[in-house]
């Protein structure tokens, strides 16, 4: 099956071996070699000196725990959306008893500075902005995020970052950007499996943790640092995902991080021309499009939902649909991580067949 979502991804063959490596003890030497050992290699893929603590998690729990430790209950929070997943972080402030102001882009845009700027200065309360770098919901990139991160210091806020499906792909350098608190999760770009999630946090986040009343407990970040210091998780860690994660880290250094941007590029390059060279439209915005997945706006004339199943049992390949509003609306192609050409050339000539198979007419 060629499996082109915007994560979970094929993994690396000695990635996938080394996640059936035999257990170990999480409380003994070995683990604490691997937790230093991938903490430190992660920071050269986030461009970090930052803490670097990982989540037996999801994404989703990485944003949480950025969100419990860093907002206070009853503080103002500023939550940028281009889509589903910036729509997550204001679902968050909410449970988590935020006051947030929500400034929502049209899906398939990026979100605006100026507009920015200007919620910011209507509002001299809000404490935290937080904001998706790459809105896998919609294939678009918000190219603001070191501009952002200078306006809310300016504002004496701190920026959270969801570069779930961003970090490791596409260009982010957090501590030259000056990125408060930065997210991402193992199935993406790292070329891992599901299971964990990676939180970097600054010295000017661990200043508000200690501000900060809001009750929590698993995803309490200064637990997971003092027991990243003694070798251990404060819980059982997924030891099998975190095995995987070490090779992965190792085969993305041997690359280099600027060497996997490049690939990333022509990724997507060679995704949106084949696509449009089929007569199809991208939903993204022109110049903000996604180099680690490609939204595909459905033909009038076709039905998406048929499409994604067509292209899975006749041709071997997976797509993801769209999301909530967008469902039925767009297909999504990954190619992040792991992506030989062959494999995008193969789904792309998939999506051909596909839209042969509907007598679809551009
Ligand atoms: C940008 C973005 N944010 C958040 C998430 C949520 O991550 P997870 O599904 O791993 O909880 C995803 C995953 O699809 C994502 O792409």
């Amino acid at each position: 099956m060629n499996l082109r979502l915007p994560g979970p991804i094929p993994v690396p063959d000695e990635v996938a071996k080394a996640s059936s490596s035999p257990m170990i003890n999480h409380r003994g030497p070995e683990f604490a070699d691997l937790s230093a050992r991938t903490a430190e290699k992660l920071k050269q893929i986030y461009l970090t000196g930052n803490d670097l603590l990982t989540l037996t998690a999801s994404g989703t729990g990485a944003m949480e725990a950025a969100v419990v430790n860093f907002m206070p209950p009853q503080s103002h929070a500023l939550v940028i959306t281009i889509g589903v997943f910036g729509n997550r972080f204001r679902d968050l402030v909410h449970a988590y008893g935020g006051v947030a102001t929500v400034l929502e882009f049209e899906f398939g845009t990026a979100a605006d500075l100026d507009v920015i700027e200007q919620a910011l200065k209507r509002n001299n309360e809000i404490r935290t902005v937080f904001v998706t770098h790459n809105e896998t919901s919609t294939g678009v990139t918000n190219p603001i995020v070191p501009e952002l991160a200078k306006l809310a210091h300016d504002h004496e806020a701190l920026l959270v970052v969801d570069a779930i499906s961003s970090l490791s792909s596409v260009e982010f350098r957090t501590d030259e950007w000056d990125v408060d608190v930065v997210c991402s999760g193992s199935q993406k770009g790292w070329m891992t499996a599901p299971g964990l999630s990676f939180v970097s946090v600054n010295e000017r986040a661990w200043q508000r943790h200690a501000d900060n009343p809001q009750p929590r407990f698993y995803f309490d970040l200064l637990r997971h640092k003092n027991s990243l210091a003694d070798g251990q998780t404060p819980w059982t860690p997924a030891i099998s995902v975190w095995f995987s994660l070490d090779t992965a880290l190792n085969m993305m250094l041997e690359e280099g991080v600027e060497a996997i941007w490049a690939r990333h590029i022509n990724a997507g390059q060679r995704v949106r021309n084949g696509v449009k060279a089929l007569g199809l439209e991208l939903f993204a915005a022109e110049g903000v499009e996604s180099n680690t997945v490609t939204s595909i706006k459905v033909p009038d004339s076709l039905d998406g939902l048929e499409m994604l199943k067509i292209a899975r049992e006749r041709y071997n390949t997976v797509f993801a649909g769209g999301q909530a509003s967008l469902k039925g609306q767009i297909l999504r192609f990954g190619h992040l991580g792991y992506m030989p050409d062959e494999d995008l050339d193969a789904a792309l000539q998939a999506l051909a067949n596909t839209l042969s198979d509907l007598d679809f007419k551009p």
